[in-house]
Formats: structure tokens, C-alpha cells, sequence
């Protein structure tokens, strides 16, 4: 099978080293991939920002299979192009992908639907902001509507900043057109889990739950972040409780969109608040998570490239994805300065040094003048698998130490949240 990987990041590194590993596999072609994913498959230069260029491409090269790794593609609709042209791809699209591109619609949905979620509100006038907070004692959560680069999310504790906020989001248009529209959401507590779900013509297959870490710094505080590292699995989400998840959640959205005519194939990702009264979404997003998959692919057992072949073809496989029973914990190394400004540029030394079963996925990487340099905040993913939480802790941070940069950070406590 001839398959082409969109994306650059961490998450596409782990998918391309996953799916390289399939026996089906003729040809893993990345766009434009990172020097990570270009060590497995090809890297393909040119300019493709015309969507329909690249599924010209992918036709002339008789691509088998296309693979979606970020949303942005997928909110702009280039899986229906790639339909279109009779190609065969997973991701959903334009129509299903607004799950994750407009957070009023992904609520409107679960309300419709009946999916546990939190009490909200959705605006686009400051009066009605301020009557809704009046009253209502903090933390706030505020959500831009539409894609904000990760960053569209703002807890407030107080009143006054979350006031402050909502102006700048509707009024002095901060996130732009994302922000017309704001969702005013209750706010939750307990732990967070992703729980990722292969999903085609109204079926489902679960991946095996998984945690990232989403705060900057050591002890979960600071800014948010695209995610410094996850593991998987999830303690509070064992096995048994698999299923009844399933069937809360992904079940009656694949219902609900069918009966809007929407066959969604590709990833469906809930990010779960484990509250008190019981599992609440917090989003959706359209496609794999980053870094959730870096923790979720080093322990499957099943050959990964079949499933996907055919949930884009419109079919779940009827066999379950098996898993090792091991732990798996991936750390990220960002650049100092993230998720704010940074350099770049930097050498990145002592791969070589690490132990061969450890798996370092490429995210924010280049190659300059033959040696491989920082280009990006998330920089490399060092993952390691151990036969608890614990052990894959202590291996992927005895690892990390032989990995230089300068300006490298990561955080000292993950898997211990
Ligand atoms: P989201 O992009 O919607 O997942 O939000 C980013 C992060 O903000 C989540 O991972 C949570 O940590 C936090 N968050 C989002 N919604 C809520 C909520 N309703 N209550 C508490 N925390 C939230
Ligand atoms: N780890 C969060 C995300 O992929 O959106």
C-alpha cells in the first residue's frame, strides 16, 4: 500500500513510525514531514497550499490510503477534496471536522445527542456575558468558537479578567473571525483523559486511553501548552469501563451525524473530564492528539495500517486493537521560551547515546548543514515503555539527560499526575 502522512509534528513521526512497521506498507510518503518521519518514508518538497495540488499529486502517484495528522486541513475540507477525486482517505470532512473547528457547534451536538458535557452558553454579545457571569461565582471558562492555535481556552478566576477577556475575544477580535462567537462553559473538575476512537460509517473502534499534560511547568502550573508529554494507559479508565464509555460517547455523535448525512471517517477524540458525577467532554478534536499519540502507539500490538485502510473505506474492522500490557510515558523537550518565542536553530546532540529501545519521535526539528537542529517548541518526544507507569518514568528520564540542547526544557512530573 501506498500511503501519504499530512502533518510535521510529533504526532506524525509516531503515526509514520507505526505505520512503517506494517507489513502492507509499499510506500509511506510524508507532507512535509520532519526529518524524523523522513528516516522511515519520503519526505515530499513543493508547494501544496492549493489542497487541490496535493490530491492531484496523490492521484498521479496512485496513493492508496492518505493519513490526516492536524485539523486544520481537515476544518478547511481537503478530505473532501481528496473524496472527490475518488481517492481514498481518512479524516473527515469539512461538514464532521466542524466538531472540532467551532466549539458551539461541537456543544450543540452533544446537547443534541445527549453526551455529558458542561452547562454553557454560547455569545456574541458583552451584555449577555455580563448578565450570564453575574451571579456566578469563578473560575470562568471562556472559549473562542472557532480554531485559535491551542490557545482559544482561558480559565479566569475572577469576574473583572474574565470580563476583560471576553472584550478582548468578541470586541478587539484577538483571535480574529475565531472569536466572534464565544462559549461560556461551567467550569469542571477532576482528572483529564483523552480517549481516541477510529470511527467509520457509524461504527467505532477505541484506542486505549491516554493523559497529556497540558501546563508548562513542573507542579501543572504556568500557561498552557500544546501538551509536554502524556502516557497511557489511564488508570481510572481500566478496561472494563471501555465500553460503557464507548457507547456514552462516541456512539450517539456517530448517530447524530449520520442523521445529518454525515458518514464521519477518521479519528474522534474526546477530552474527558472525569468529574464526580461522571465522565464530561470538554472538546473534540477530528484527528489524533499530540502528544497522546506518541504513548498510545508504542503500545499496540496490532498492526495499525489495516484498521486505518479500512475505516477510510467506510468499514471498522470487527477484531479489537490489542495492546501491550506495558506502560508507555513520552516527555517532550520543547524550547525554552514556548509556548511564547523562541530560538531556533540549535544542534541537538546525544541521540546517540540513548538506549535502543528508547523511541525519540521528531517534532520541532530540521536538518541544517547535515546536523540536526531545533526549529520548533516541541522539539522531540523522548518516549519510553516500562512494565508500570513508574519504570517507563524512570527509563524515558534517565534518557532524556543524555539529549542536549540549548535552551531545553521539559517537565519534571509527568506520569506522576
Ligand atoms: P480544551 O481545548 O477545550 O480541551 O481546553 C483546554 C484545557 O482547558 C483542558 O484540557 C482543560 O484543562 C481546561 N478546560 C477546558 N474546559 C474546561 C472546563 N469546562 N472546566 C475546567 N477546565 C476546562
Ligand atoms: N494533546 C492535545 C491535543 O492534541 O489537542
Amino acid at each position: 500500500m501506498k500511503v501519504l502522512l499530512i502533518g510535521s509534528g510529533g504526532r506524525e513521526h509516531a503515526l509514520a513510525w507505526k505505520i512503517g512497521q506494517s507489513p502492507e506498507l509499499e510506500k509511506l510518503y510524508c507532507w512535509p514531514g520532519n526529518p524524523g518521519t523522513g528516516e522511515i518514508g519520503e519526505n515530499i518538497k513543493g508547494d501544496f497550499k492549493d489542497p487541490d495540488k496535493l490530491a492531484s499529486w496523490a492521484r498521479v502517484q496512485g496513493i492508496d490510503l492518505t493519513i490526516f495528522g492536524p485539523e486544520a486541513p481537515l476544518v478547511d475540507g481537503l478530505a473532501d477534496s481528496f473524496s472527490r477525486r475518488g481517492l481514498i482517505a481518512l479524516g473527515p470532512g469539512k461538514e464532521g471536522a466542524r466538531l472540532e473547528g467551532s466549539k458551539s457547534w461541537a456543544k450543540e451536538v452533544m446537547r443534541r445527542a445527549g453526551v455529558p458535557t458542561g452547562d454553557y452558553l454560547v455569545t456574541e454579545s458583552m451584555r449577555q456575558v455580563e448578565e450570564h457571569l453575574s451571579g456566578k461565582d469563578g473560575p470562568y471558562v471562556l472559549k473562542a468558537d472557532g480554531l485559535a492555535a491551542g490557545k482559544g481556552v482561558l480559565i479566569c478566576e475572577d469576574r473583572e479578567t474574565a470580563l476583560k477577556e471576553a472584550r478582548s475575544i468578541l470586541e478587539e477580535k484577538r483571535f480574529g473571525a475565531a472569536g466572534n462567537k464565544l462559549v461560556i462553559e461551567e467550569f469542571l473538575q477532576g482528572k483529564e483523559a483523552s480517549l481516541l476512537a477510529l470511527c467509520s460509517g457509524g461504527d467505532y473502534l477505541l484506542f486505549a486511553p491516554s493523559r497529556d499534560h497540558k501546563r508548562l511547568k513542573t507542579g501543572d502550573e504556568g500557561p498552557n501548552t500544546g501538551g509536554m508529554g502524556a502516557y497511557s494507559p489511564v488508570l481510572e479508565i481500566p478496561y472494563s469501563k471501555q465500553k460503557e464509555l464507548g457507547e456514552l460517547i462516541f456512539l450517539p455523535i456517530l448517530d447524530y451525524l449520520k442523521g445529518r448525512g454525515i458518514d464521519y471517517r477518521g479519528i474522534l477524540y474526546a477530552g474527558l473530564m472525569l468529574t464526580e458525577q461522571g465522565p464530561k467532554v470538554l472538546e473534540f478534536n477530528v484527528r489524533f492528539g499530540d502528544p497522546e499519540t506518541q504513548a498510545i502507539l508504542p503500545r499496540m500490538e496490532s498492526d495499525l495500517l489495516p484498521y486505518l485502510y479500512s475505516a477510510a473505506r467506510g468499514e471498522i474492522r470487527r477484531e479489537s486493537l490489542q495492546w501491550k500490557e506495558d506502560a508507555c510515558l513520552c516527555v517532550n523537550l520543547v524550547s525554552g521560551g514556548y509556548p511564547g518565542s523562541y530560538e531556533k536553530g540549535y544542534p541537538i546532540k546525544g541521540l546517540e547515546r540513548l538506549n535502543p529501545e528508547t523511541i525519540v519521535f521528531q517534532g520541532g526539528t530540521e536538518i541544517k548543514d547535515n546536523q540536526l537542529v531545533t526549529s520548533g517548541g516541541r522539539v522531540l518526544g523522548v518516549t519510553s515503555l516500562g512494565k508500570d507507569l513508574e519504570k517507563a518514568r524512570e527509563k524515558a528520564y534517565a534518557e532524556l539527560e543524555k539529549i542536549d540542547f540549548k535552551d531545553k526544557y521539559y517537565r519534571k512530573d509527568l506520569g506522576r499526575l
